[in-house]
């Protein structure tokens, strides 16, 4: 099955573990969190809204993508899912049943731009207008993110991601959504996982638009690097107040085995998928020691004067973790040419979720770390971290998922653990709020705290939700 978490992962396996570290010692409980810590779930557009053609939203690369046989596992869609946009009122009840304090959300450009640019459709803009509002009355700070992997087919029909005007047209998007909406919303997200949906929709074809094209997929690196420091600019140029973030995806990059080269292709590996969107933002230059220095420029199709431009100093840096990366040097892999990180990841011999992801809670706290070695003092939310775990209604009617609840039992106290020693950590949203459409796995995966029966589209509040809920109420983990 496609995962795609799996990056360059063309062929091996390897099932030695020796050199994985040993498990931590457990944090002290049980632990109480910083006063006014925001606790929260996260959705995504596409995988919740359905809804796939109402109130003049255009098609987007998504839409486009499931209908091509084979590449969703059950052969679904998210033409309906959660039927969120229909539903947002009772799926901010549950927010407020479960206590939340911060939801992430992401916005569908092509429900405020059908076609990618142009004037905004006011019926999609209306619709993130009536769900800010209903957050508000709830008393649950709204966290959008502008781009969860949903591009308005239009824009890719024009050449996607690799395409450097796309950064403009980005830009011009996020300037008329922070427009519309800033007055009500402070803080905002500018891509969900650069890494993931660049490698996925371009290098290894999994996800939309399902491109295998390497040259292709590093021009998109540089141009989504573009479009966050344009779009970053665009936003503080309409109102210095607002303050602009993005969501990386970091995982913790485990050479396989004690060799030198696989420790060098674990590093290249955090170079490459840990900093290449996040350290580049920051700095305004590309991580060294990745791509060859006499071709990097050409490889990324990188002009004169963008240092500047995709410079964005984020006010916030969103992570989500989820597993990690078992790496070990594979000279065969060099299907991104040019590419002097050659490794491959294996899930190897681990504990592991329903999804077959590896349980690493201490990676959390190592990645956490590292991480803030590049970030120093911006604040730090986690956008996003869980587990699928498949259970559904019992006989009782309730769905037991113990196995979700000791997940996040054991990540929030590699979050304590974390903030403990000085990371600024002032968020952790759950994924998800709602089992949903998991993107090529379609619906066989449930992330959610909430139960959906998609055929219903009942929900019911998980063990875990309630659970989560009680964490909330006291601002304290009890391990
Ligand atoms: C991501 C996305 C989510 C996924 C979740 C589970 O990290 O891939 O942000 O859309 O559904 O991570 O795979």
């Amino acid at each position: 099955m496609y995962t795609r978490r799996s990056f360059l992962a063309l062929a091996a396996a390897f099932s030695s573990i020796a050199a994985l570290p040993a498990r931590a010692a457990a944090v002290a409980k049980p632990i109480t969190f910083p006063k006014g810590f925001l606790w929260g779930a996260a959705t995504a557009s596409y995988q919740v809204e359905g809804a796939y053609a109402a109130d003049g939203k255009g098609e987007n690369i998504w839409d486009r993508f499931v209908l091509a046989p084979g590449k969703v596992l059950d052969g679904s869609t998210g033409n309906i899912a959660c039927d969120s946009y229909h539903r947002w009122a009772e799926d901010v009840d549950l927010l407020k049943q479960i206590g939340a304090k911060s939801y992430r959300f992401s916005i569908s450009w092509a429900r405020i731009q059908p076609t990618g640019k142009g004037a905004p459709n006011q019926k999609g803009l209306d619709y993130y207008s009536r769900l800010t509002d209903g957050l508000l009355r709830a008393g649950i700070r709204p966290l959008p993110t502008l781009y969860h992997w949903d591009l308005p087919q239009a824009l890719e029909d024009e050449g996607g991601w690799p395409k450097r005007e796309l950064s403009d047209r980005f830009t011009d998007y996020a300037a008329i959504t922070a427009g519309a909406l800033g007055d009500r919303i402070d803080n905002w997200v500018l891509f969900n996982e650069p890494k993931t949906f660049v490698e996925a929709g371009y290098l290894s074809g999994g996800h939309a638009p399902g491109r295998k094209d390497p040259a292709a997929f590093l021009k998109a690196t540089h141009v989504v690097n573009l479009a966050q420091g344009k779009a970053f600019r665009a936003i503080k140029g309409l109102n210095s107040n607002l303050k602009v973030g993005g969501a990386f995806d970091v995982s913790p990059m485990v050479p396989m085995t004690s060799a030198p080269e696989d420790a060098a292709a674990a590093e290249r590996f955090h170079k490459f998928l840990n900093l290449w969107y996040l350290e580049t933002a920051l700095t305004g230059a590309y991580p060294t020691g990745v791509l060859p220095p006499a071709r990097q420029n050409d490889l990324l199709g990188f002009a004169a004067g963008d240092e500047k431009l995709i410079r964005a100093p984020f006010d916030f840096i969103g992570l989500n973790n989820y597993t990690r990366f078992p790496v070990k040097y594979d000279p065969t892999a060099t299907d991104v040419p040019g590419l002097l990180a050659s490794g491959r990841w294996s899930e190897g011999d681990h504990e592991k979720t329903d999804f077959g992801w590896d349980i690493d809670p201490d990676g959390f706290y190592t990645i956490l770390k590292l991480i803030q070695k590049t970030t120093g003092a911006i604040p730090i939310e986690i956008t996003e971290n869980g587990a699928a775990y498949n259970q559904t209604p019992g006989a009782d009617g309730e769905v037991h998922d113990p196995k979700r609840i000791a997940y996040y039992k054991a990540y929030l106290s590699a979050v304590a653990r974390a903030i403990a020693e000085g990371v600024p950590i002032r968020a952790y949203h759950a994924w998800s709020l709602l089992d949903n459409f998991e993107w090529a796995a379609g619906y066989t995966q449930r992330f959610g705290l909430v139960h959906v029966d998609f055929a219903t589209q009942k929900r019911t509040l998980k063990d875990s939700a309630k659970w989560y809920a009680d964490l909330i109420a006291t601002n304290m983990l009890r391990v």
